[in-house]
């Protein structure tokens, strides 16, 4: 569609930007629902972020997404901070409001949980999460808030799991990376947020034997959609959540408050956001 000149402006800051997907999934809902709107790739420095943030203010932008370097440097530029961008301490979503705030908020929890909602009823318990990063994080958030009893979490570097325990309390229990095929013992789902199995990085080493049939299996890396680990749970009968639709989900706070039309996740969107550039 063509823009006039009242277009609502939003778009992605990051350092590099090309890889992002989130031009072409916010351009594909700015098309669907007729939207006199934009949505652009951004490339900041990670030393301008925050000269260039100042500059979208000025220039009308509603809002920004935020992504690799600077979702901490966000955090530190905004007015407001919403309570998951608190505990996960990084901002990943900005909206410009009328009277010139800049706040801040994190749509990872919600990305995650409601990915796994869209294709099974999680009921809570055990969670095992491999991985202690900025995604583990914002994992953590959303599994305490949809009920786990325990998450067991193991990272190749230990400190950086106890690190996520001593913030987020007893519910966070740590293992050994060595010991991640037997931690899956009793779990009701199992979470891969490493970059491990990705394609080009090494794959994830792990067994299943521990893991209940009963169990879902989610893998937030969605290059490929069908990890090894996901097509070996798959294999045994345990149900598999891909990790694109953590990204699509955690798009639609940010489109709704931007453009004002809340947007739905669907096949279609899937297979447009996975076709070739
Ligand atoms: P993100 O914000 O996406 O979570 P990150 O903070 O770089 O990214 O975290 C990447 C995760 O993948 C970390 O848990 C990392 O483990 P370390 O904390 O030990 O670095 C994990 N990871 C990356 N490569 C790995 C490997 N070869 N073996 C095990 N874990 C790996």
């Amino acid at each position: 569609m063509s823009l006039t000149g009242n277009a609502a402006l939003a778009g992605v800051m990051g350092w590099p930007i090309s890889h992002s997907r989130s031009p072409r999934l916010h351009g594909y809902w700015l098309e669907q629902y007729g939207i006199d709107g934009a949505y652009v790739p951004l490339a900041v420095a990670p030393d301008r972020f925050g000269e260039a943030l100042k500059g979208l203010q000025v220039a009308g932008f509603r809002g920004v997404n935020v992504t690799v370097p600077h979702k901490e440097a966000a955090f530190r530029a905004c007015d407001t901070i919403d309570p998951d961008a608190k505990r996960i301490g990084a901002v990943n979503t900005i909206l410009f409001g009328d009277n010139g705030s800049v706040q801040g908020s994190n749509t990872d929890a919600f990305g995650f949980i409601e990915n796994i909602r869209q294709t099974a009823d999680w009921p809570g318990g055990v969670a095992v999460v491999l991985g202690a990063g900025g995604a583990a994080r914002a994992i953590c958030v959303a599994l305490i808030d949809a009920g786990a009893t325990e998450i067991r979490l193991i990272n190749r570097t230990k400190s950086r799991a106890e690190d996520l325990s001593h913030e987020f309390g007893n519910i966070i229990r740590v293992y050994d990376w060595e010991n991640r095929s037997d931690a899956q013992i009793y779990a009701s789902l199992l979470v891969n947020s490493t970059s491990l199995g990705m394609t080009g990085q090494p794959p994830l080493d792990i067994d299943l034997d521990h893991l209940p049939a009963s169990a879902i299996v989610n893998d937030i890396v969605y290059a490929p959609l069908e990890t090894p680990l996901l097509a070996a749970a798959r294999k045994r009968g345990n149900i598999i959540v891909d990790g694109l639709g953590m990204l699509l989900h955690q798009a639609r706070p940010g489109f709704e408050a931007w453009f004002g039309t809340a947007p739905a996740v669907t096949d279609a969107l899937r297979n447009f956001v996975l076709e070739p550039k």
